[in-house]
Order: C-alpha cells, then structure tokens, then sequence
C-alpha cells in the first residue's frame, strides 16, 4: 500500500471483530516493525508482550479505558467487538529519549498492523497495576501504554475543524468515526516560526 494511504487508513479503531483473531503473518510483520524502530543511541530499551490468549484479552479488557470523548455506551466496545490482541509496550529502562523511542515504536507497530486491515487503539488510559499482575511484569512503572488491536467493524476518517474548531472525535449516524484534524496551514511554517 502506499504509505499515504497507509497513514490515512491508520486510525484509531474501536470497535472490533471478535470471532476474527489476528492472524500469524500480522503478528511477524508487527514484531518485525518493532524491530526495525529508530531508537535513540540504538539502546533498544523498550520490549513489548503480545497479548493473543482470549483468557487474557478479555481479563485486560477490564484493566483499559476507551474513548473519553464519548459516551460510554458509544465509545466503549460491546461483547463481539472487543479487542481480539494486545501488545503492552515496556519500558526496561527509562532514559530522556525513552518516549520517543516508545512513540516511534508505536507508530511502525500500529502502522504494520494497518497494512494487513488490522486495525489499532493505541491505549494510555490504562490500569497498569491490574495489567502488571496479569501479565507478570514486575513493576507497575515499568508499563509505557497498550494498543488494542484487531478487524475493525466501523471506518474511521479524519475531517476538517467544524467553524467552532472543536477537535472532538465523533460518530457519524452510522457509528463510523471522524476525526477533526487541525489543517496544515497552522501545523506547518515555512522557514520561520510563525503563530499567527
Ligand atoms: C499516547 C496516546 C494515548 C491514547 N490513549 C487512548 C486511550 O487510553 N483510550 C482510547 O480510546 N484512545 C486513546 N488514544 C487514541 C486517541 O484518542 C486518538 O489517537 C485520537 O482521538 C486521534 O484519532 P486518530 O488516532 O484516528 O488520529 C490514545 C492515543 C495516543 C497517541
């Protein structure tokens, strides 16, 4: 796929398809992203667990927080639409450039994913206590963040600011997403810095 289309595509999805379960050729493709990720001096210090036991995704089902712009009865997944894989993003080690790393780690993973139609809900709003003691990490502090992952069920766009500038995710009438993005005109200057 071409990597605009690629990076139009890969939004945030929530709301997946259960019966459906990430299949092998994802997960390498995932695990190679990780490894190809750029990391500050090369250190490498972050490892990720890839959660695939229906036993443990519906346990961290419990333990993760989705859409807190919504309504739960909108943002939230029902039974049949829960996340069908997680990856737990772990930190061995956290230096200054760790979040970067992490950030760059996330994105070629979520990234993977989406060039196989699976699709991603990278998650902060996390319990990592919860998550730590289900997945035998030792220290909660040790947890970066988790992306939910599976076949999306819904589509996901992104769309210019409403005349309010409201940058509000929504659901449309039929419970696809949109995404407002701010346009390039404010996120980009050219060879100087300018706010206005
Ligand atoms: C660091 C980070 C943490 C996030 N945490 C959550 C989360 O806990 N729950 C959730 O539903 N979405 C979470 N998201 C998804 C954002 O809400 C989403 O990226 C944003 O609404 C923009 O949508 P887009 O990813 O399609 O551009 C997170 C995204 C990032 C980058």
């Amino acid at each position: 796929m071409d990597v605009m289309q690629l990076l139009k595509g890969r939004r945030t999805y929530r709301r997946f398809d259960q019966s459906r379960p990430v299949p092998e050729t994802a997960l390498q493709d995932m695990a190679r992203a990780v490894r190809l990720s750029s990391s500050a001096r090369n250190l490498q210090l972050l490892r990720v667990i890839f959660v695939t036991d229906p036993k443990l995704t519906e346990a961290m089902f419990e333990d993760v927080h989705f859409a807190a712009d919504l309504p739960r009865e909108l943002g939230t997944p029902k039974p049949g639409e829960h996340p069908v894989m997680y990856a737990v993003l772990i930190y061995t080690q956290k230096t200054r450039w760790t979040d970067t790393d992490a950030g760059i780690l996330l994105s070629n993973l979520t990234l993977a994913a989406w060039s196989h139609g699976v699709g991603s809900c990278i998650m902060g709003n996390i319990d990592r206590k919860a998550i730590a003691d289900l997945l035998s990490v030792p220290d909660p502090g040790m947890i970066h963040s988790a992306v939910a992952l599976g076949y999306p069920t819904h589509t996901s766009e992104v769309v210019d600011l409403d005349e309010k500038g409201s940058l509000n995710y929504y659901l449309d009438e039929e419970k696809n997403y949109k995404v407002p993005k701010r346009p390039i005109s404010e996120l980009i200057y050219k060879n100087k810095y300018s706010n206005q």
